[in-house]
Formats: structure tokens, sequence, C-alpha cells
């Protein structure tokens, strides 16, 4: 009677989980670790469009609200959240120097800091996710992620897939993570994000920042910056060496820096788009295949 009783309970949780679109446990093969049901979408949103990139720890919450509403509304299957640090991770990380890796004891709290500022503004973007009803998790990549001289060299993929096969959206960030050869450094949202979209065999990217896309100059200091709708990797590539010399303002490497970043997942076949995450209705736009404005970035 027990056994049955329990047999039944087990029934019911099986086909639960069939529900929410996951293979139970007792018939499925572990090893095939990324069989989801459709190539996952990775969205980043970037630091200086959800936080007040010049006002310290300051998020900025009508965005952040927007955000998590046109995410439900365009309701994507197997979708993953990477977001960047803004006023939250940046400032905290330069005055470390966390990204120079470990040189003295003092920069250790630095690392505790930046990683508790990430972790708080990634509470806000879960919390308004799931306000909307979205079954967003939270995962610090400090907590499966080593880098080796600031590149991702060990990462536990199976986290993040089986969030996803479950039926959760997880939610990553920018963060300090531990290195092997410097001790400690920061891994951009966009390294994990490039990452995520090949191990994850991502259908595709969307960059959501503070801009329309990418310009042929910063467009908040030249009025003569260009808008690019649309430009290959050959001629990203090109301007790559332009790109590594260019000053950049954020530890991360300002957002040519970010774009390069992406370049192995475009290589990889990602299909990428950078869209303005600021204006509204843009990233549900985006989410949902519909014309937007912003820049497409294709492997030829
Ligand atoms: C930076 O992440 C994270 C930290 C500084 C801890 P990103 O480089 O992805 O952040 P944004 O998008 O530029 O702000």
């Amino acid at each position: 009677m027990i056994a049955l009783a329990e047999n039944e309970k087990l029934r019911q949780v099986e086909d639960a989980i069939k529900k929410a679109g996951r293979t139970p446990s007792s018939q499925k093969n572990l090893t095939k670790e990324f069989e989801l049901k459709a190539k996952p979408t990775i969205l980043k949103l970037g630091g200086s469009a959800i936080s007040h990139k010049d006002k310290p720890l300051a998020a900025n919450q009508f965005i952040i609200e927007n955000l998590a509403r046109e995410i439900a509304k365009a309701n994507v299957q197997q979708l993953v959240v990477v977001h960047g640090g803004g006023s939250f991770g940046h400032p905290i990380a330069k005055q470390y120097a966390i990204n120079e890796g470990f040189k003295d004891a003092s920069q250790i709290i630095g690392f505790s800091k930046t990683h508790d500022a990430m972790a708080v503004l990634n509470g806000l973007v879960v919390q308004a996710l799931i306000q909307h009803n979205i079954s967003a998790l939270g995962i610090a990549p400090s907590s499966f992620i080593l880098t080796k001289s600031s590149r991702i060299e060990k990462m536990d993929n199976s986290i993040v897939a089986e969030l996803l096969r479950t039926g959760f959206v997880p939610v990553l960030y920018g963060d300090a993570v531990l290195d092997l050869d410097r001790g400690f450094t920061i891994l951009s949202g966009d390294q994990l994000v490039a990452k995520l979209a090949i191990n994850l065999d991502a259908e595709r990217i969307i960059l959501g920042v503070d801009v329309d896309g990418l310009f042929t100059a910063d467009p908040k200091r030249d009025s003569s910056a260009r808008f690019i709708p649309y430009i290959t990797l050959k001629k990203l590539k090109m301007m790559q060496n332009w790109i590594e010399k260019a000053k950049v303002t954020d530890v991360t490497g300002g957002m040519y820096g970010k774009i390069i970043e992406l370049i192995p997942a475009i290589e990889h076949g990602v299909q990428t788009a950078i869209v303005n995450a600021t204006k509204k209705d843009t990233v549900r736009k985006a989410l949902c295949n519909e014309k937007v404005v912003g820049t497409i970035i294709e492997k030829e």
C-alpha cells in the first residue's frame, strides 16, 4: 500500500517535470548534457543600461522593471540572461585593482565587495523578473567558473544547461572570479556570454546596451559618429587592433572591447545583435525577431 502511494507520488512528480519540458531523470541519459528543447538565446543586459553609470551602486530600477516586463512579454523559450556591472562592479573592482590579479592581501576584501555589489544588482534583476512571473534564478559565476590569465578555463556547463532544461531562466553576471595564474580577476559578462553561447550551442546573442548599436566613434562624445547597422566578422577583426589601443573607461574594456569578446561565438555561427536596452520595446522586439534599430554582426 505504502509502495503504491510512493509510486503514485513519483508518477505525479515525473508528470510535473514532463509538463515543464524536462525528461524525468529515470529516463534520461545524463551524459547527453546539452540536448535542449530549443537552441538558447543569450541576452546580455549591459551595466550602463541597468545602472546609473556615474552614481556608485545606483540601479536604474525603471529600466530594470521595463526590461523584465518586455522579457516576460516576449516569452522566449530557453533564455539565459547575463548582466553587466555598471556602477555596481566597475568602481569597486577598479579601486582594488581586481582585474590586475593578486598583488597584496588588502585586495581580498575588494574581491568580496565587488562580488557582493554584483550579487546585489543580480538580486534586483532576478526580483524584477520573478515579479513578472519569470522563473529567474541568479547564479554567481565565481561559484562555478575558474579563469586562467583572465580567460575562462574551467566551467561546469551542466548547471546552466540543467536549469534551462528544467524551465528556469538562469541569470548570470560579470563577476570577480578566481584565476589559476593571477589569483583572481574580473570576468566580464561579455566573455561569459560568448562562452555560454558556444557551450550551449546558442541560436543568438542579443546585447542590450545604452546606445543604438555600434558607431564609428563614441556617439555620446563625437557628433560625427556614424551608426553601423551591419558588420561582418572579417571587418570587426580588422578593427581589433585599433580597438585594443583605443582609450577605454571601464575595467573590462568599453564598448568595442565587449564586441571583441563576442568574436569566438560569432565564429561559432551564433547570430549577434546589439540593441538599445534603454529604448522602450527594443529588447522585446529583438527577442521576438521583429525589426528593430541595432547592429547585426554576422560571420560572413
Ligand atoms: C563587469 O561586467 C563585472 C564587474 C566589474 C564585476 P561587464 O564588463 O559585463 O559589465 P558592463 O556591462 O560593462 O557594465
